[in-house]
């Protein structure tokens, strides 16, 4: 996708469509007067007919005869509201709502109304990250066609009258692309089914985005796990025909001296069967999607050497599948993490945490000083949080409030939750020094708890359980894997890298 900047008036670009922001009770004066005036009234007339109304992810699709082809007028709810994600989902809105048209040519108004709005750059940037993000189409992924997927959009262009600086805004939009891209990187991943993304498999996928980026890869397999001591890791990948192996991206140089190393550790649960302690069938197919943390992961660490080649960054990414069979752990069996601790399975689908322990661990012995893990972890954050807001543990305090700086940044909102220690009783094994379950009461809480159980230095982590994929569409996303918290990975490696 090509981007252009152009300072002229909206309606005098040649394009295939015209994407115009509207806020809820904006009167048509000014410059949606002057374009009202150019089709007739028409925009007048729909809004008077209610059509027009402003509100959020509501859109209109008004025909004229103008250079730009016909206007796709998409609501942004309160112009005192606008944020980062309303300018994403604006752009993915507009995107989404040609599905099916014939649109080669982009053009979108990045107006501001109301004028309060974040700046001019940060709008081209994020309104074409949500144009990326809005084409995609996961069903796509297994078929040649679909009829209604939004257009493969050729140039976008950003109109933008008068604008002082419009080399400035051409850069963030490419920034933009870029990160949008990376997201659905990470969609495709997740999305794909499990009899085609294996361990192994992820990690081909892994190693080939790292050949093309300039990024490091190193594979570990199931054997030399077991012989660096990864107990809870080769744990889960016994039940499965499909090995377990330990995906490891590393990019830049080891920092110098008391330099930062930030760990992205992503769940790569190729599929989550529960093992012996196995899942009911309904809804069990979604559990393809337990390899969204590892995706995001793979993704961030891709596209933040796009942006910045050569940023020192490591992703650890334990790749598994949790199946039920003669060799499965058992509830009940007893294994030694990586970090010396014995740890008792009684219920092996809480294996998310049994890998990602080890995963931790072995970060901090790459020498992470930082350490973000994402995970498809937990059933109850969806229940608590639904599927629009990301869950959240993590210590100390201010490596927490610098994760969601970025989180803010990228537009993705996130909720703490609390570490507990009154709860650590519960988490103590009677046979070995910690329990990986230990029933429903505080479940969310306690598997936070579990986690910093295996870490030592500044750590989050993002339950991504109920975030990670959509059942059903909406007017800004296809349905499946949103490629969430990519976007803050990415601006969180970016902020905390020299240069
Ligand atoms: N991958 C699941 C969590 C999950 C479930 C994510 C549904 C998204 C949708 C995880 O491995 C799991 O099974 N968690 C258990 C933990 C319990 C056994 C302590 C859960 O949430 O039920
Ligand atoms: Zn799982
Ligand atoms: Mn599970």
């Amino acid at each position: 996708m090509l981007i252009r900047v152009v300072t002229a008036l909206p309606w005098e670009v040649e394009a295939d469509a015209l994407g115009l922001p509207l806020a809820a009770e904006e009167t048509l004066e000014g410059e949606l007067g002057a374009l009202d005036q150019r089709v007739d009234g028409r925009l007048s007339a729909l809004h008077t007919f209610g059509e027009l109304s402003g509100k959020s992810d509501r859109t209109a699709l008004v025909p004229t005869a103008l250079a730009c082809g016909p206007v796709v007028v998409a609501g942004i709810g309160e112009a005192d509201d606008a944020d980062r994600r309303g300018a994403v989902r604006f752009g993915a809105t507009v995107e989404r709502r040609l599905g099916g048209r014939r649109v080669r040519r982009l053009a979108i108004w990045l107006r501001a109304p109301g004028g309060r709005a974040i700046d001019a750059s940060t709008r081209a940037e994020l309104v074409t990250r949500g144009v990326v993000e809005g084409s995609y189409e996961p069903a796509m992924i297994y078929r040649e066609s679909v009829e209604t997927a939004p257009p493969a959009i050729e140039e976008l262009i950003l109109v933008a009258p008068g604008a002082a600086d419009p080399a400035a805004l051409f850069a963030a939009a490419e920034r933009g692309r870029i990160v949008g891209e990376g997201a659905n990187t990470a969609r495709t991943l997740a999305n794909r089914a499990a009899n085609d993304v294996s361990p192994a498999v992820l990690a081909d996928e892994a190693a080939a985005l790292a050949a093309r980026h300039g990024i490091a890869v190193e594979v570990i397999h199931a054997a030399r796990a077991a012989e660096l001591g990864m107990g809870m890791f080769v744990a889960v990948g016994r039940g499965s025909d499909n090995p377990p192996c330990l995906i490891v991206l590393r990019s830049g140089d080891a920092p110098p001296g008391d330099g930062r190393l930030l760990a992205l550790v992503g769940k790569g649960v190729t599929f989550d069967a529960g093992g012996i302690s196995i899942k009911p069938a309904e809804r069990m197919s979604e559990m393809k999607m337990d390899k969204a943390g590892a995706a995001a992961a793979i993704a961030a660490i891709v596209t933040a050497n796009r942006l910045r080649p050569g940023i020192p960054l490591v992703a650890v990414v334990p790749a598994v599948e949790n199946m039920p069979g003669p060799h499965s752990t058992r509830p009940g069996d007893v294994v030694r993490a990586l970090n010396g601790k014995t740890v008792e399975i009684d219920n092996t689908d809480a294996e998310g945490r049994l890998i990602l322990g080890d995963a931790l661990t072995y970060a901090e012995r790459l020498g992470a000083t930082h350490l973000v893990d994402v995970a498809t972890l937990t059933g109850a954050v969806e229940r608590m949080l639904g599927k629009q807001v990301t869950g959240g543990f993590g210590a100390p305090q201010a490596w927490w409030d610098e994760v969601m700086v970025a989180g803010v940044r990228a537009g993705e909102p996130y909720w703490q939750l609390p570490l507990v220690d009154d709860y650590l009783p519960d988490m103590e094994g009677w046979y070995a020094e910690l329990r990986n379950s230990g029933g429903p009461e505080a479940s969310l809480a306690r598997s936070g708890l579990f986690i910093r159980q295996f870490v030592t230095r500044p750590w989050v982590h993002l339950d991504i359980g109920g975030s990670a994929y959509l059942r059903r569409e909406t007017p800004w996303s296809a349905r499946g894997a949103t490629g969430v918290t990519h976007a803050t990975l990415v601006e969180l490696a970016l902020a905390g890298a020299p240069g």
